[in-house]
């Protein structure tokens, strides 16, 4: 997708729009270069692999309690979701049916535009179906407004959200969020399918970036 805008302290990062800088590669104690890791570029463990196993588990009970009988339909919105929905849905033993929707936002260099724009839409009817929205981070609130929106026309049952992070602190739309994981500092964060100019979702928990990452 073309557009990233998340805030790091005072400085608003167009990712997509910004090339990668190098890792920073380590030595070893012989002052030798190491092999590089993604974890050489991370600050900070945000959420460790283990604080996000038991977060999925409190969200699925939750989720499970509330649709167990109806068979909801769980979307994903690409790219970010994939780890996070590949866990939660496989951690409810439920009947469930999964789908995807990937949008991109028209414009805005540092800032998201507000104008949605659907990539790709989903394959299943919703007409009287309980449709459960998966993200993986709400910053600005944007994209889940518009995308309610949209899916609302559709007639739904009803729709509910569900995000691992929030970012409260982004937000300028009202978006109500049913189920929610973790509340998201104003740093700039990747890895859980969080990334940086299209890396870092592969890292296995959630990290900040160092800033020499992605300051040119
Ligand atoms: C992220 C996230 C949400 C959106 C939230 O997607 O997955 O879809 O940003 O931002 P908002 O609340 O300000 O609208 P992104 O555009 O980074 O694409 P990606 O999922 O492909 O990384």
């Amino acid at each position: 997708m073309d557009r990233l805008s998340r805030e790091a302290g005072e400085m608003f990062i167009a990712g997509r729009t910004r090339r990668l800088t190098r890792c920073p590669a380590g030595r070893d104690s012989g002052g030798r270069m190491s092999t590089p890791s993604l974890a050489d570029a991370i600050a900070e463990t945000l959420f460790s692999r283990e604080q996000i196993e038991s977060k999925i588990a409190e969200l699925a009970a939750a989720i499970a309690d509330d649709f167990a009988d109806k068979n909801p339909l769980v979307v994903g919105i690409l790219s970010g979701c994939y780890p996070f929905i590949a866990d939660l849905t496989r951690a409810l033993d439920m009947k469930l049916e999964v789908d995807f929707m990937a949008c991109s936002s028209y414009g805005g260099s540092t800032k998201s535009s507000g104008v949605v724009r659907i990539l790709k839409d989903l394959n299943t009817p919703i007409e009287g179906r309980h449709v459960l929205i998966v993200e993986d981070i709400i910053d600005t609130g944007l994209t889940l407004k518009y995308l309610v929106e949209n899916l609302q026309t559709r007639h739904p049952a009803s729709i509910s959200i569900c995000t691992l992070l929030d970012k409260h602190e982004a937000r300028s739309e009202n978006v109500e969020v049913r189920y929610r994981g973790f509340v998201c500092p104003n740093k700039f964060v990747v890895g859980y399918g969080l990334d940086y100019d299209g890396q870092f979702r592969n890292l296995p928990y959630i990290g900040v970036l160092k800033p020499e990452v992605y300051q040119s």
